[in-house]
């Protein structure tokens, strides 16, 4: 389940730069919701805040909300953490005393969840010791900091204040939310769907392959850090955000976009259920019953390049490969001969008999090694994405 960051929002100039933070946490498949002070929302109107969360920005004690009429104490139960960036020296004040007089204070009063703030203020706003004790009082009870850099201010002076940089706050965050980020740094290709291979205009070979796998291990890679790129065939699923997603048809089109991504990827995982043949002859238009019965009746096919297998054996040192094996009987040991004959690192084994496995949500596969083979439990596509990737890393 996603983990949801409630940002409060008060009025600086730093607000702005909320914008990348709830940019940043999204990227790490984090839910951002926002709450404003009624005079943050002179620096920036909440339509851009709900813009940018697809959800709706609390700003008022009052607000009429139907269905929901004690909105401070539902928003508190929401957050798993409350983030207050940027947090000005008004604010601090009034959490370091126990003050709830609009949304925000009241639900920092109420809410049970972790609470970070990031202040944000002049240098001697900072350095007065009324805010230097508030700060202290609210640390002493548990209230995290993330704090402000030195450097040049809104006001024109120099000197400490300044709203410690998006990227730091995000990282920081989701170090609390303990939200992996082990895939920074690398790159990820993946593989999935189906390819399609054309016999005609309106004819084609292909399979059931919804692309879910695939798309699943895409974006657990994207939320743990890495730079994805997703070659899939045709599927009925939207791209993955922060990934590169690549559209190709056919399994020939797929080799190509992974040849000249492979060398660079740190993790390659096949997912596609690419067609292992293809017609060796492409009508130009519809072949007709009655007429074109000879092409029709003997379809001709040519193999396909295996593109887990020329990729397995281009490998370099530190490249991590993993396959997939689509079985209707003896997972483990087809798994195996896979693993040997494509070069890969190890191997997912799947079963598929009766239509196990195409299109759902839930998958139970086997991991597959040269000497060794785990069964995992059934579970979600979502964290089975996970379970490989671990798996990958400790390769
Ligand atoms: N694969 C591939 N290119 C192909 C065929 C398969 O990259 N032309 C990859 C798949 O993405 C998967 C693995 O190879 O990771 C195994 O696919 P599978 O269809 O089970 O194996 P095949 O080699 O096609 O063997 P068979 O169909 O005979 O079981």
């Amino acid at each position: 389940m996603k983990k949801t960051v409630l940002i409060g929002v008060t009025a600086c100039v730093a607000i702005y730069k909320t914008c990348e933070i709830i940019r940043g946490l999204q990227k790490a498949g984090v839910r951002a919701k926002v709450v404003m002070t009624e005079h943050s929302t002179n620096f920036i109107n909440p339509t851009l805040f709900r813009s940018l969360t697809r959800e709706p920005v609390a700003v008022g004690l009052f607000d009429d909300r139907p269905g929901d009429p004690i909105h401070h104490i539902s928003l508190s139960k929401e957050a798993d953490l409350f983030l207050i960036a940027p947090c000005t020296a008004n604010v601090i004040a009034k959490l370091a005393h126990g003050i709830a007089d609009d949304l925000l204070t009241t639900t920092a009063l109420a809410t049970k969840a972790p609470i970070v703030i990031a202040p944000a203020m002049n240098v001697n706003m900072y350095e007065n010791v009324a805010t230097q004790e508030n700060m202290e009082t609210l640390r002493s009870r548990g209230i995290a900091f993330i704090d402000a850099e030195s450097g040049y201010l809104a006001c024109g002076d120099v000197g400490k204040g300044r709203l410690a940089d998006p990227s730091v706050i995000v990282s920081a965050v989701l170090e609390m939310l303990e939200v992996k980020r082990d895939l920074e740094g690398k790159r990820v290709l993946v593989t999935a769907g189906p390819t399609v291979e054309p016999i005609d205009a309106v004819r084609f070979i292909s399979n059931p392959s919804s692309g879910k796998t695939g798309f699943a291990i895409a974006e657990a890679a994207v939320r743990r850090g890495a730079d994805v790129t997703l070659v899939t065939g045709p599927v009925d699923l939207d791209d993955v955000e922060g990934a590169k997603t690549v559209r190709v048809r056919t399994a020939c089109e797929m080799f190509l976009e992974v040849d000249t991504v492979f060398d660079d990827a740190d993790i390659a995982v096949f997912t596609a259920a690419v067609s292992d043949f293809r017609p060796s002859i492409v009508a130009d238009g519809k072949l007709k019953k009655g007429i074109d019965d000879e092409a029709l009746t003997r379809i001709e096919l040519v193999e396909n390049p295996d593109i887990l297998a020329t990729m397995g054996k281009r490998k370099r040192a530190g490249q991590v490969v993993v396959g997939f094996a689509a079985e209707t009987g003896d997972v483990e040991a087809n798994a195996r001969e896979k693993l040997v004959r494509k070069n890969a690192d190890f191997i997912v084994g799947n079963d598929v008999s009766e239509g196990k496995a195409f299109g759902a949500d839930e998958n139970q596969v086997l991991l597959v090694t040269k000497d060794d083979a785990k069964p995992l439990p059934l579970m979600s596509k979502a964290d089975l994405a996970n379970v490989i990737l671990d798996a990958a890393l400790e390769q």
